[in-house]
């Protein structure tokens, strides 16, 4: 196999780069000449205690490291493949407390529990509420925009279901809502000094959350009700959780479930304004391959990693037990052994085998349906309040190690 000819220091984790684009020339090379390739990183950088990872980018490798986790742990080093240089090891250990980062057979006690939240039953019940609350959204964006018809469509359309999807589904009171959506914000983007918001804060907003959902629980098991919270919390110890395994779930769910689905609408809505063969198709026939194929364009999470539990190979390519292995779904998801024009923007695309929700295996992502529930019901309301929005500038990036992020999308509409 030939040599790759990447530029000096690549890491495709680097916040900087990600800061500016998604390495895509690089993944196709990666995938062609070391499509499992040693990343070297100077110590410390990551927050790990190691001098790099192994970088798995094709399709089938990311699918076998996912579907593997006797080989590939996410409770080792966790899934998240690098966290800000100053991050303390306590901190990373504390992670480690949630389902995410969890392996075999803690993963499967809680995933089994909490699974009963997200049953096609549960997702359905949430749709009237959501297909209302995405029409409002549509409506207001088009009623405060300047006189000049613009607004930022990230903070106006994209930030706000995914907020409110989550609340509903765990049944946060309309009054306790703004909190939660403050301490959701606060706790993402601390890689981006736009926000300054330390790590401190963003551990503070973490708590407060925890401790929310906490009383939440402890008032639920005191008095049942016919929704969720009651489901996973009462009668603990038959299978449910504990007041500070639900704490942890909510944590999780305002993390994994918030920016993820915000940057897949957001970065859909470009794919459109940028397409617009797309869009008038879009408008015309409303097809319901579109979310998937938004999730496939925007890979929202670019990347999470395992850790080897013993010496094994992927691909042909020996790894040492402890290595860290980053799965890139980004790369996976423009492999072309697997998608005929990946490049292609195709609302259509059927099938669509994407790994944008993960590569199979324990940690699937939970929110899948709800996450394409979500994205149909806003371009649908987008389609229906606001047919004729333009571009008026480039995206702006967020500054992540692991985020496919957008902090601005400026459009007009007429
Ligand atoms: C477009 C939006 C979303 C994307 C791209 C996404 C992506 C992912 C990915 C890549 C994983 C890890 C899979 C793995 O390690 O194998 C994951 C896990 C998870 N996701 Fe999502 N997600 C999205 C929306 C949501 C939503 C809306 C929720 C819930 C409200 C959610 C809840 C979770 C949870 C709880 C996990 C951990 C599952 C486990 O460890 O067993 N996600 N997601």
């Amino acid at each position: 196999m030939p040599c790759p000819h990447l530029p000096e220091g690549f890491d495709a984790t680097d916040p900087d780069l990600l800061s500016t684009r998604i390495p895509f020339p690089e993944f196709a090379q990666l995938r062609q000449t070391a499509p499992v390739w040693w990343c070297s990183q100077p110590a410390g950088i990551t927050g790990f205690q190691d001098e790099g990872y192994w970088a798995v980018t094709r399709h089938a490798d990311v699918k076998y490291v996912s579907t593997h986790p006797e080989l590939f742990s996410s409770n080792l080093n966790t899934a998240v493949i690098r966290f800000n240089e100053s991050i303390a090891q306590e901190q990373i250990d504390v992670q480690k407390l949630i389902m995410l980062n969890m392996d075999p057979p803690e993963h499967t006690r809680v995933r089994q529990i909490v699974q009963r939240g997200f049953t096609p039953r549960a997702i359905r019940n949430l749709e009237t509420a959501l297909r209302d609350r995405a029409r409002a959204i549509a409506e207001e964006a088009r009623r405060s925009a300047g006189p000049d018809g613009s607004f930022d469509f990230v903070t106006q359309v994209a930030v706000e279901l995914p907020l409110q999807a989550i609340a509903e589904l765990i049944g946060v009171p309309q009054e306790d809502r703004s909190r939660i959506f403050d301490w959701s914000n606060k706790m993402i983007a601390y890689d981006d000094p736009e926000y300054a918001i330390t790590e401190e804060v963003g551990a503070e907003a973490a708590m407060e959350l925890i401790g929310y959902a906490m009383t939440m629980a402890a008032a639920r098991k005191e008095c049942p009700a016919a929704d969720i919270v009651s489901q996973l919390v009462a009668a603990e110890g038959q299978g449910n959780l504990s007041s500070d395994e639900f704490g942890l779930f909510v944590l999780l769910l305002a993390v994994a479930g918030n920016e993820t689905t915000r940057n897949a609408i957001s970065h859909g809505m470009h794919a459109f304004l940028t397409h617009p063969d797309q869009w008038e198709l879009f408008k015309r026939e409303r097809p319901a391959t579109t979310a998937e194929e938004i999730v496939r364009w925007a890979t929202p999470v670019v990347s999470f990693q395992r850790t080897a539990t013993q010496d094994t190979e992927i691909g042909g390519q020996k790894i040492r037990a402890g290595d860290r292995v980053g799965i890139f779904y980004s790369s996976a998801n423009n492999d072309p052994e697997v998608f005929t024009d990946p490049e292609r923007f195709d609302i259509t695309r059927d099938p669509n085998p994407h790994l944008g929700f993960g590569g199979g295996g324990p940690h699937f992502c939970l929110g899948k349906s709800l996450a394409i529930k979500e994205i149909d019901l806003i371009f649908n309301a987008i389609a229906d309040v606001l047919p004729d929005l333009t571009l008026v500038g480039e995206p702006r990036r967020l500054r992540a190690a692991w985020l496919n992020g957008v902090k601005e999308l400026r459009v007009r509409t007429a």
